[in-house]
């Protein structure tokens, strides 16, 4: 079967990018990364495609005068690649309304929350200053409503007491290594659809148990007394 083209766009580190240069290096992947394409002339994630032997394009968008203007000139990378699915990871430049209806549901985004909570900037900041148990990253179709669109695949991962935004934002990002590829490859398969603003994954089956966040201390553990009113 012929391998769904996509192309990754990038405004910095890259380490999604590496996990979907990961996943599209398998001898059966079903997606091959034909552009990856950064508004940041110096993004670090340039350099993990060059090695990676993909061709990259740098289109920044200072250049340009507005936002339409930029859009359409990654519209024509993104058509001269022949690109059939893009894919944003850490890309963080807003696009227009115009662009994100012409590549609507052919166009994907993570996002480090389970949304629909903490859109927009600082997600791991505001989940533990909202104090939630869990957090987490989700892969999303893009809408022109910023963090919105039909979620595709969704990680849980714990918030623990002593956290600071670094070590949660460390724990999402190994969630999102995992994610993004599994998105990928529903994708490439032909197993997600999108009807009435939600997806339907065929052959695909959920988590039967709960998580719990604490989990149990051992009957004897002496309780915190600021915690008996
Ligand atoms: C990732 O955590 C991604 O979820 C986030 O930027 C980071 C990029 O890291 N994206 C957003 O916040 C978009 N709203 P990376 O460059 O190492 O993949």
């Amino acid at each position: 079967m012929a391998r769904l083209k996509i192309a990754v766009l990038i405004s910095g580190r890259g380490s999604n990018l590496q996990a979907l240069i990961g996943a599209c290096s398998a001898a059966d992947a079903p997606a091959e990364i034909v552009l990856v394409l950064s508004n940041e002339p110096a993004a670090a994630g340039l350099q993990r495609a060059a090695a990676a032997g993909l061709p990259t394009r740098v289109v920044p968008h200072r250049e340009f005068t507005d936002r339409a203007a930029f859009d359409a000139a990654l519209d024509r990378h993104l058509r001269e690649a022949e690109v059939e699915l893009i894919c944003l990871a850490g890309f963080m430049r807003l696009l227009t309304d115009a662009f994100v209806e012409r590549w609507r549901d052919r166009m994907i985004n993570i996002h480090p929350s389970l949304l629909p909570a903490f859109p927009g900037l600082n997600t791991h900041a505001r989940a533990l200053e909202a104090g939630v148990r869990f957090t987490g990253c989700t892969v999303h179709f893009v809408r022109t409503e910023m963090d919105t669109g039909p979620i595709i695949v969704q990680a849980a991962v714990p918030v623990h007491p002593e956290d600071d935004a670094d070590s949660l934002a460390a724990r999402v990002l190994e969630a999102e290594h995992q994610a993004y590829p599994l998105a990928l490859r529903l994708i490439a398969e032909g197993r997600v659809g999108v009807v009435g603003g939600r997806t339907v994954i065929s052959d695909a089956a959920a988590p039967s148990e709960a998580l719990l966040n604490p989990v149990a201390l051992p009957a004897d553990a002496a309780p915190d007394p600021s915690c008996r009113n």
